[in-house]
């Protein structure tokens, strides 16, 4: 549907503008959580540069379970509270991590990913969804400009989970 070259080599402002633009459409009219996270993990995947790894983890029964995602097989449960993912899910808040090998209790599913952002996503009474997951196999891959980009995608997501 969408080549991965249209957006990737532009600027981070408009590479966003136009990614969350086209997550809008896609997931537009859908009610199915599962293809949304599956396209949203799919235009993230193929729209970013220097990303090994985008999905989504669900909170279910007190953990996160791996959902809809593009990469390399992950870690399918992973306890609230720990790793990334279950730390930004514990603290409800977006976890920047430039070298993951400094991260304490990182959890390396892929060998290759050398910084990674997690995005807690709220549903609309605040409750904990899950987490949105970007992982790269460049050192300190994420900046401020990424974060608010994937924080605005977590938000779109969120509402149609
Ligand atoms: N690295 C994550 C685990 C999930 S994978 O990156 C897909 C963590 O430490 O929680």
């Amino acid at each position: 549907m969408f080549a991965k070259t249209e957006i990737s080599s532009l600027g981070k402002p408009d590479l966003y503008r136009e990614l969350t633009a086209r997550i809008s459409a896609v997931i537009e009219g859908e009610t199915d959580p599962v293809a949304n996270m599956a396209n949203c993990a799919a235009l993230i995947f193929h729209a970013l540069p220097d990303v090994n790894w985008a999905g989504f983890y669900l909170l279910k029964g007190g953990e996160l379970v791996l959902g809809p995602f593009q990469g390399q097989p992950a870690c399918v449960r992973i306890a609230f509270g720990r790793g990334v993912v279950g730390t930004a899910a514990e603290k409800r808040t977006t976890i920047r991590v430039p070298d993951v090998d400094k991260f304490p209790g990182h959890i390396a599913c892929d060998s290759a990913s050398k910084s990674e952002i997690v995005v807690a996503l709220l549903g609309a009474d605040s409750h904990l969804l899950g987490v949105l997951d970007v992982d790269s196999p460049e050192l300190d891959r994420f900046d401020a400009e990424d974060e608010a980009g994937l924080r605005e995608i977590g938000k779109i997501i969120s509402a149609r989970l």
